[in-house]
């Protein structure tokens, strides 16, 4: 991995034994950081304490586990490595040192189980938002919750959340990974084709550092509107943003296959998917794929 590959200066180094000058996030890792006046957050709730890390197996699991001992809602763990990253469908999620953000941030969600299911929408709208207005990319969100730019997949969003038998979510782990360094060069040969970072799509090297102050501020108000607002304060972002609405798409899910035309969102995130015939389905879950000409 590329030390010193992207970020500028060193914010602030605390404690002992951190990270050489440039290596990281330009913070000693292990430490707990205040996110207002270490990171310079505006945000209010997410990013109240931010725990980076220099390698982990899966920052969702490490702020599961945090949160089982008492982490209070908004704390964010960020890797400069994951070993055992977490993709939708039981995907791995290639996460190599010092040229991504591989982050999570804890909610505690007062809202019902049935009005989280956007949440994933939610945050790659966030996200795409987020580098739309600080970095002047072209990022988009593919249904359900997969961040593009240039027709391939910049970022990704797992969401797990912990629930008591039967009873409300206590708490949900959103897990956002982000390629930003990246060569193409250093893509897998599975993803070589169908990923893309923030540097290949400026040409430049970017400060990750930026771009999760970017990120935590803009999805500290998101979170805050949505609980008050539910998907509708995004329905209308979301579809603007789309990538697939218009197309003509396959959704391949565990309830089986269907073909069709994605022409809607409802007001709860579900995708609407027209057949030949007219006829409508909403769908909730599943991976889609573009037909046809350029699918
Ligand atoms: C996807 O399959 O598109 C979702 C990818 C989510 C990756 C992020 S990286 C930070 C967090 N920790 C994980 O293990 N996964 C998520």
């Amino acid at each position: 991995m590329a030390a010193g590959r992207d970020e500028p200066a060193p914010v602030r180094h605390r404690g002992r034994g951190g990270a050489p000058a440039g290596r990281g996030l330009g913070f000693a890792p292990g430490q707990a950081l205040s996110g207002p006046v270490d990171l310079r957050l505006r945000a209010a709730l997410v990013g109240c304490s931010v725990h980076y890390l220099e390698s982990v197996g899966s920052t969702n699991a490490v702020l599961r586990s945090m949160a089982a001992s008492g982490a209070p809602e908004g704390t964010v763990v960020v890797a400069d490595e994951q070993t055992e990253g977490r993709g939708r469908a039981g995907r791995a999620w290639f996460s190599p040192p010092g040229v991504g953000l591989w982050l999570s941030v804890l909610l505690a969600p007062r809202l019902p189980p049935r009005e989280l299911v956007p949440l994933s929408m939610v945050t790659a709208v966030s996200v795409a938002d987020a580098l739309r207005r600080d970095f002047g990319i072209d990022a988009r969100i593919k249904w359900p919750n997969d961040v593009y730019a240039g027709g391939r997949k910049l970022g990704g969003i797992l969401l797990e959340s912990l629930q008591g038998a039967g009873g409300p979510v206590e708490w949900v782990v959103v897990g956002i990974g982000l390629n930003v360094n990246l060569d193409a060069g250093d893509l897998p040969p599975d993803i070589a084709s169908t990923a893309v970072s923030m540097r290949m799509l400026l040409k430049r090297p970017v400060s990750r550092l930026e771009v999760l102050r970017t990120i935590l501020d803009g999805f500290d108000e998101d979170w805050a509107r949505f609980e008050r607002e539910g998907f509708g304060g995004f329905r209308e972002r979301c579809v603007a943003l789309s990538t697939v609405l218009g197309r003509s798409i396959e959704v391949v899910s565990d309830a089986g296959t269907i073909q069709g035309t994605a022409v809607d969102l409802t007001s709860d995130g579900a995708l609407v998917v027209e057949d030949g015939r007219g006829r409508r389905t909403e769908v909730w879950h599943g991976d889609v794929r573009a037909l046809g000409r350029d699918g």
